[in-house]
């Protein structure tokens, strides 16, 4: 008898003999028939299981219960009344694994996001996370379809490396030295040479210098792997542990890099449209209940798959930082000194100026560029001239990156063109306190055929998060990583 998950049960033809694997959503007993509601993961809809009443013998009955795993045998025959085409009439039921109802978790009704993050491994089971967590796979691979199809390589880069790619301290040590007593040099640095690696090393917090050396000799490759940030960052966009998606191109700049950047964000939410629809309609309603919650004022005017649509088939805004720091400096919560941060030439752009200018200014995502050469990585290329705002002050020096911005979310890439010239890298490296001797290979590119090129990082969960609507980005991967969390 043919086994088959129940997404493709629900499209086959009424008259069959079928297998239905999977975990007991709900059972309902009327005068005449018992009413089994199954779902196996492999789509958001149940497949309904009819018995007649007296068909199933009491101590089997009571072992189907919510979270129970059963296996049915069955005619698939046409349904009248379950909002489904088709449905299994019983022949047989085997219980592979009761749930006691007393102390199963998950019941049959809504239980909070917050209740859910405390059962992480059972949350998968429910009809919320499996969805997020079905569009979470389309979007990898749509990721890897896009890149293949337009000619990038895979590289993978390491996870264990003696680099700080982002120069930011924010790394995980590994060590095999104990760490509470670690073996100590005669001035009292920790002696390395009996470590694994005989040197300091970390957990990586971007692949994107290893991306370099890959796109200088495969011309365009991308990344696509964890990457680990020990930031005691407490809040609904950051983890410890996350994904990073990194293309690396030789002969891009600025402009080809915001290219690539935004038709690749566009397909790969096209992507998830064309192909998780009833996951994204599941998703959509479950927001639209919770904007109901909201003040009037904090609902979004745009559905779920309305905001979808819109960033597909609109461009995103291009500005550069000093632009966008006039807009900031002129917008009414400024001038009625609403923003906790004051906006001036320079500063680190805080969520609530990236939120104005994507949610209330232009109303679309938002690409900025350009951005003060001293609140950026040490590798961006360095620009020529200085900024000069609409006044007619200039401003310096500034670098060649680019943030995009999106509504709900804030930064979901971060990139760059890269310093391609020895000299200033060395000299920049220099003023940050990055010894370029520790980075010698990374050097060694632009010893040796140095090329004009650019990349950028996209935070895979904040894009999960976007296309799923979800507030926390604890609840868009399967086992979040964050302060003072790791139950397993
Ligand atoms: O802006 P970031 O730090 O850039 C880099 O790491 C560069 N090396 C990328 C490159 O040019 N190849 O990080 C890139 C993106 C951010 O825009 C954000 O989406 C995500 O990574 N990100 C995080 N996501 C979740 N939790 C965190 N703690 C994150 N930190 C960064
Ligand atoms: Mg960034």
């Amino acid at each position: 008898m043919s086994y088959l998950p129940i997404q493709q049960l629900l499209q086959a033809t009424p008259g069959t003999d079928v297998t239905v694997k999977g975990w007991v959503r709900t059972k309902r007993e009327s005068k005449n028939a018992v009413f089994i509601a199954i779902n196996d993961g492999s789509t958001i809809n149940t497949i309904q299981a009819v018995a007649e009443a007296g068909q199933l013998p009491d101590d089997l009955l009571r072992q189907i219960t919510t979270g129970a795993c059963v296996a049915i045998t069955g005619q698939l025959v046409e349904s009248i009344g379950s909002g489904q085409n088709v449905e299994v009439k019983i022949n047989d039921v085997t219980v592979y694994g009761p749930a006691d109802p007393d102390k199963y978790p998950l019941q049959p009704k809504r239980h909070s996001l917050e209740f859910l993050r405390e059962i992480a491994h059972l949350r998968p089971r429910t009809n919320t996370f499996s969805a997020i967590l079905r569009v979470r796979h389309a979007l990898a691979f749509a990721v890897h379809k896009y890149f293949n199809d337009n000619g990038f390589y895979y590289l993978n880069t390491p996870i264990i490396t003696a680099s700080d790619a982002e120069g930011a301290g924010e790394m995980f040590r590994v060590t095999t030295l104990d760490p509470l007593n670690p073996p100590r040099t005669d001035d009292g640095k920790v002696d390395y040479s009996e470590d694994f690696f005989g040197r300091e090393t970390n957990l990586t917090v971007s692949g994107q210098l290893e991306g370099e050396l890959g796109a200088l000799a495969l011309g365009k490759i991308y990344t696509f792997g964890p990457t680990f940030r020990a930031e005691n960052s407490n809040t609904t966009r950051h983890l410890a542990e996350f994904w990073m998606i990194e293309p690396e191109m030789a002969f891009h700049e600025l402009e080809d890099n915001m290219n690539l950047a935004e038709d690749f964000v566009r397909s790969v939410i096209r992507y998830a449209l064309d192909h998780c629809a009833d996951d994204l309609a599941f998703l959509d309603n479950r927001l639209k209940e919770e904007e109901k919650t909201k003040k009037k004022e904090e609902q979004s005017e745009l559905s779920l798959i309305e905001k979808l649509r819109f960033v597909v088939d609109n461009q995103f805004e291009r500005l550069t930082y000093t632009e966008a720091v006039d807009i900031l400096i002129n917008s009414k919560p400024a001038k009625k000194g609403q923003f906790q941060y004051e906006v001036t030439w320079g500063i680190d752009l805080q969520s609530e100026h990236e939120r104005y200018l994507v949610e209330r200014h232009f109303k679309k995502p938002v690409i900025l560029t350009n951005y003060p050469r001293a609140i950026k990585a040490f590798y961006m290329k360095q620009d020529n001239a200085p900024a000069t705002n609409s006044r007619g002050e200039v401003f310096g020096p500034t670098v060649r990156a680019m943030d995009v911005l999106f509504p709900g979310i804030g930064e979901i890439i971060g990139g760059s063109q890269r310093e391609d010239d020895f000299d200033k890298l060395v000299a920049r490296m220099n003023e940050v306190g990055i010894e370029p001797e520790a980075l010698w290979w990374y050097l060694d590119t632009r010893r040796f055929g140095s090329a004009p090129h650019a990349g950028f990082g996209l935070g895979f969960e904040r894009l999960v998060q976007f296309v799923t609507g979800m507030g926390n980005i604890r609840d868009v991967i399967p086992f979040p990583r964050a302060p003072k969390s790791a139950e397993f």
